[in-house]
């Protein structure tokens, strides 16, 4: 096995060459587990990947976390659909976020594979939330580590890019640290992000909206991202505590298709 890791940017992103994923032994495993905790985005070309491997591949992280509001793969519903059609102009995950917040144990990792890709554009940008934390004033960084937040799915509610949904889905609110500590690493990462934080716990939303639209701006500056630009066959892989994410629509008239599995994590820590 001879693995290579080229890095996208100063702060997040891998690409690694080297394993086939359809058929990855222990050791690839290991290798590519060890590039996501260290790069928080992994990018692996060329893999054809299987929905059977795409499976067994998300189980070695944990157990599969179904998305309640995407539609699954008719054939493989553990896989959730993150599909644009030509008429959308908007798509799923089209704004900075953090995949499944609003869960009380919330996703950890995610695997996303390229199906249908338009002719031009629908890269995928991520942010580093190591890399924000490690740069807030020391400051602002130990006021952070006094405060929780509430994460909310309600915000899917009216939401024209996610499969039609009961009141059922919806589960109301999680509260987590503001600044985790990775369980794995123990890296501190800031985790609110636009999609699914309301508010700081003990402040009203209008208290906590300043605050929150700051970070957001600060931890999305272009010198913590990478840009991942997609070709046939690849598969993205990101740590949902280490980054955000946020997938351009900038292909109107065309379709895109990704297959998505979110693999559940364990509450969040400080
Ligand atoms: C997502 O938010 O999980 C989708 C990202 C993408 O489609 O690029």
């Amino acid at each position: 096995m001879d693995v290579t890791i080229r890095k996208l940017s100063g702060h997040c992103g891998a690409e690694i060459s080297g394993l086939d994923l359809n058929r990855l032994i222990d050791v690839g495993f290991q290798a590519l587990r060890q590039a996501l905790s260290d790069h928080g985005v992994v990018v692996l070309r060329d893999q054809d990947i299987s929905p059977e491997a795409h499976i067994d591949l998300a189980e070695r992280f944990g157990e599969i976390v179904v998305n309640r509001f995407f539609t699954p793969v008719r054939e493989w519903p553990r896989i959730a659909e993150v599909r644009t059609t030509p008429d959308q102009t908007r798509v799923i995950g089209g704004t900075w976020h953090t995949d499944h917040s609003y869960d009380s144990a919330p996703a950890k990792i995610s695997i996303l594979v390229a199906k249908e890709l338009p002719p031009h554009g629908g890269d995928t940008h991520f942010a580093s939330m190591t890399a924000a934390a490690a740069c807030l004033s020391d400051g602002l960084r130990v006021t952070l580590r006094e405060l929780s937040a509430w994460h909310s799915d309600q915000t899917f509610a009216g939401s024209n890019v996610v499969k039609g949904f009961d009141d059922n889905a919806f589960r109301g609110g999680s509260l987590h640290p503001v600044l985790i500590r990775h369980p794995e690493s123990g890296a501190e990462a800031l985790y609110v992000n636009g999609d699914f934080t309301t508010h700081f716990d003990g402040w009203s939303e209008a208290e906590s909206q300043p605050l929150l639209d700051y970070l957001y701006r600060f931890a999305t500056q272009p010198i913590f991202t990478c840009r991942v630009q997609w070709t046939p066959g690849a598969v993205v892989l990101w740590d949902n505590r280490l980054v955000q994410h946020y997938a351009t629509a900038d292909y109107p008239g065309h379709s895109r298709l990704m297959h998505r599995i979110t693999v559940e994590g364990e509450p969040l820590g400080r």
